[in-house]
């Protein structure tokens, strides 16, 4: 080893002792008589610290001559720090410098190697490696890190078994659109990149390996948003034998044991709430239930007052926001036009306030009396001081909407703080969703989630209502993880093609091999996948999973430091055959 002590690692106990350090030069002060350059790695700062007249000249030169960045090499004896810096584990002691070598020069970095730092996002995406030397994003990794050791710890604990599946693979049907590559030896054809594992680990399953997981790459071409990345990793899992209700303790139990080993916060009971509840409720099929401000249904109560635009609207929702009465007019004028954006897009916004002196004003007095308003003030358990905002049109659009308002309240209140978790299940998701554009039904999971036994005679009847042996699991509103029990019945997965509108012949091209590989013994099965990304973000506090993967897309897909994707040579696509329209 070129050194004998990280940047991090001495303290008081080593004084006196020689010590060689090798790092990146964070910061020189040269103040005449003294020299202090701040010497980091990844493990910490340490202070080095030359004095005129006690230190060779030579070395007094070397010193001003390094840079920001510089990679050196130093040497000398552990001394007590004068002024100690209890900011930092090494603050008690520096060294007392008697060599210096410069291993590498570096240029002056475009942006501050410091946790506030004056780099914008390109800039920081564009000398990502530099970005990493920083302290914050480093320490994201290094707990991501943290994730996956422990996640193969529990796993490996309970038998699971960790299998690599291929990465040119024929299309699975996640819902997403697929990356393709192209290839050259079979012109004209096509491999896709897993959107998922999800039929190999079914194939697994089929092959007896009954606990399997995978900590893997998936890609999706869709939308990029916060929390969505081109490319992104699950922890990919699967098991025999089983009912829904053990895969979801098997799986609290990772999220518990991720809390509790690398938080150190121990998770109380995880409720579970049907799909039908979370959306009656908060509007959301991943609620954030840090909070309350659950919705409340005014539709019956609210109409039939002459207010023309609640009697004609199917349903009438509200939320009571705690502590609001006092909410100027300026402030309701932003909340009305927060929920008119298009993104949000509810028509306008009535609000009804409890006001701390016993009055109550809304937005509708001219056709409500006091005594209608106390009514929905009761009904929605509000008191003196509240405000009462409901939003009304058509029944998912209106949930839609006030989930927006919901969570933007919740917001402006302070009540979605990050170092608060809030873990649990949703439910019984419905097993289809039929897309009016297209005029037929996709499956709301993926085509393998098996319906509950209960509803398989409405495939005939009335599939919409089909509930699924599905569950997501939801942090903070995010969901992290989804998963379900599967088919393995080859029947059942034929007539759940069919539902899909798959042609007999269509279904046998895509998925003939799962469909075959289910009449040689398959057991029953069922799994999950969590988001790795999300869930590192979320242990992290943050919005967005970007910065817990060490080279990320921008929001146009694109890796702005290897400048990808990009065009290729024209033999390349030659080769290919690939003709590109200039
Ligand atoms: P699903 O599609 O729900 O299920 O994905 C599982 C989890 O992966 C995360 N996720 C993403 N994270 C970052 N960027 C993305 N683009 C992205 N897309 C999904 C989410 C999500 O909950 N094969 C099934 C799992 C199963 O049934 O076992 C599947 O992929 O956190």
């Amino acid at each position: 080893m070129l050194r004998t002590h990280t940047c991090g690692a001495l303290r008081i106990e080593h004084i006196g002792e020689e010590t060689t350090l090798c790092g990146w030069v964070a910061k020189v002060r040269d103040k005449g008589g003294m020299i202090w350059i701040d010497l980091r790695d990844r493990y910490g700062i340490t202070q080095l610290i030359l004095e005129e007249g006690k230190s060779a000249s030579t070395l007094l030169e070397i010193a001003r001559s390094l840079g920001r960045e510089f990679v050196i090499k130093a040497k000398g004896e552990v001394v007590e720090r004068l002024a100690k810096n209890n900011k930092i584990p090494t603050g008690d002691v520096e060294i007392k410098v008697n060599t210096i070598e410069i291993l590498n020069p570096a240029k002056l970095p475009p942006f501050l190697i410091e946790d506030e730092t004056d780099g914008g996002d390109e800039l920081r995406m564009k000398y990502r490696y530099l970005d990493l030397r920083r302290d914050n994003v480093r320490s994201n990794l290094v707990m991501r890190h943290k994730i996956t050791k422990e996640t193969r710890n529990y796993l490996d604990g309970l038998n699971f078994i960790e299998v690599e599946t291929p990465v040119l693979i024929k299309s699975t049907p996640e819902g997403a659109r697929d990356f393709v590559v192209p290839s050259r030896m079979n012109q004209g054809e096509f491999y896709a990149l897993p959107q998922s594992p999800q039929t190999f680990k079914q194939l697994l399953m089929v092959s007896g390996f009954d606990r399997y997981f995978q900590i893997v790459k998936c890609f999706r071409d869709e939308d990029l948003r916060a929390d969505r990345q081109p490319e992104f990793t699950q922890i990919d899992c699967e098991m025999s034998f089983v009912t829904q209700e053990d895969i979801l303790n098997t799986f609290e139990g990772l999220v518990r044991h991720l809390f509790q080993t690398v938080k150190g916060i121990t998770i109380g009971e995880v409720p579970r709430m049907t799909y039908a509840d979370a959306m009656k409720y908060y509007g959301s099929d991943k609620p954030d239930i840090r909070f309350e401000m659950k919705f409340v249904e005014l539709t019956e109560i609210a109409k039939g007052k002459g207010f023309g635009v609640f009697d004609a609207a199917p349903m009438i929702v509200g939320i009571c926001a705690k502590g609001c009465s006092e909410y100027t007019r300026k402030e309701l004028d932003e909340l009305t036009e927060y929920v008119k954006r298009p993104q949000v897009g509810a028509k306008g916004l009535v609000y009804v306030k409890l006001n701390q002196d016993g009055t109550i004003k809304s937005s509708v007095d001219k056709f409500y009396t006091e005594s209608d308003l106390r009514n929905w003030a009761d009904l929605m358990g509000a008191s003196k001081g509240d405000l009462l905002l409901l939003l009304s049109g058509e029944v998912d659009k209106t949930r839609s909407a006030m989930n927006d308002l919901r969570l933007e309240m919740a917001k402006r209140l302070g009540l979605r703080n990050t170092e608060h978790y809030s873990v649990h299940w949703v439910l019984d998701f419905p097993l289809l969703e039929y897309s009016e554009d297209e005029n037929r039904y996709f499956a709301m999971h993926h085509p393998f989630t098996s319906p509950k036994p209960e509803d398989l005679s409405l495939f005939e009847t009335n599939p919409k209502a089909m509930r699924a042996n599905a569950y997501d699991l939801v942090i903070n509103g995010v969901e992290v993880g989804g998963g379900s029990i599967r088919i393995h019945d080859r029947k059942i997965q034929e007539k759940m093609f069919e539902t899909l509108g798959f042609e007999p012949e269509e279904a046998k091209a895509q998925f003939g091999f799962l469909m075959e590989a289910f009449e040689y013994g398959a057991p029953p099965h069922g799994g999950i996948a969590f988001g790795l990304d999300r869930l590192c973000s979320l242990f992290g506090g943050a919005d967005s999973i970007r910065d817990f993967i060490a080279f990320p897309k921008n929001n146009s897909g694109k890796d702005v430091m290897i400048d990808s994707p990009s065009t290729i040579a024209d033999a390349q696509l030659k080769e290919l055959s690939i003709r590109v329209a200039k």
